[in-house]
């Protein structure tokens, strides 16, 4: 296992259509996968996709603390560490929600991002074995933001409100707001 230098802002990869995995079991993504869970946990972060270190390829994991959840009525359940293989996302409703979001490839930044309050999202787990699960708020949140990195997608392109783009150090001094990715 290896922790993986992440890709920033500005590198191409980042801006690429990731490719499909077509076996979820081979060697390679299972080790792609044992290199990404221990990226995130040295990096801190809730969620990383393979574009983020440096790998074209559709794989995100992602895992989030109860204390990050429970907020406006949400389940406060603690989302286990997850790996998603081909995550395809659908909005459930019209509602959307802006909130504060950061991102590991666009280090000490900040901003304010409108997303689906509620989704379903269907993938593959590292067995192969189909994922079926609806998210609402944060973790919707972090769904959405997670599968854009494999569209080549990160959240500075879906503000629609360039002023809240902050220093993350600046915005928790000013305005007490955090963010996390
Ligand atoms: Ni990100």
């Amino acid at each position: 296992m290896a922790v993986l230098k992440i890709a920033r802002m500005g590198h191409p990869v980042l801006r690429q259509v990731a490719s499909p995995v077509d076996d979820p079991k081979s060697p390679r993504i299972q080790t792609l996968i044992e290199d990404m869970i221990e990226t995130l946990a040295d990096s801190g972060g809730i969620g990383l996709a393979a574009p983020q270190v440096h790998v074209p390829l559709r794989v995100v994991i992602y895992g989030i603390p109860g204390e990050r959840l429970g907020k406006e009525g949400e389940a406060a359940d603690p989302i286990p560490l997850s790996v998603l293989i081909n995550p395809r996302l659908e909005p459930l409703g019209e509602e959307m929600e802006v909130g504060p979001e950061a991102c590991l490839s666009v280090p000490g930044l900040m901003g304010l991002v409108p997303r689906w309050r509620r989704i379903m999202l269907r993938a593959l787990n590292q067995d192969g074995t189909s994922i079926d699960r609806e998210a609402v708020g944060f973790h919707a949140r972090v769904l959405q933001h997670e599968c854009d990195h494999l569209d080549g997608v990160l959240y500075p392109q879906r503000m629609t409100d360039l002023s809240t783009l902050s220093f993350a150090e600046e915005s928790r001094r000013y305005s007490g707001q955090e963010a996390e990715d």
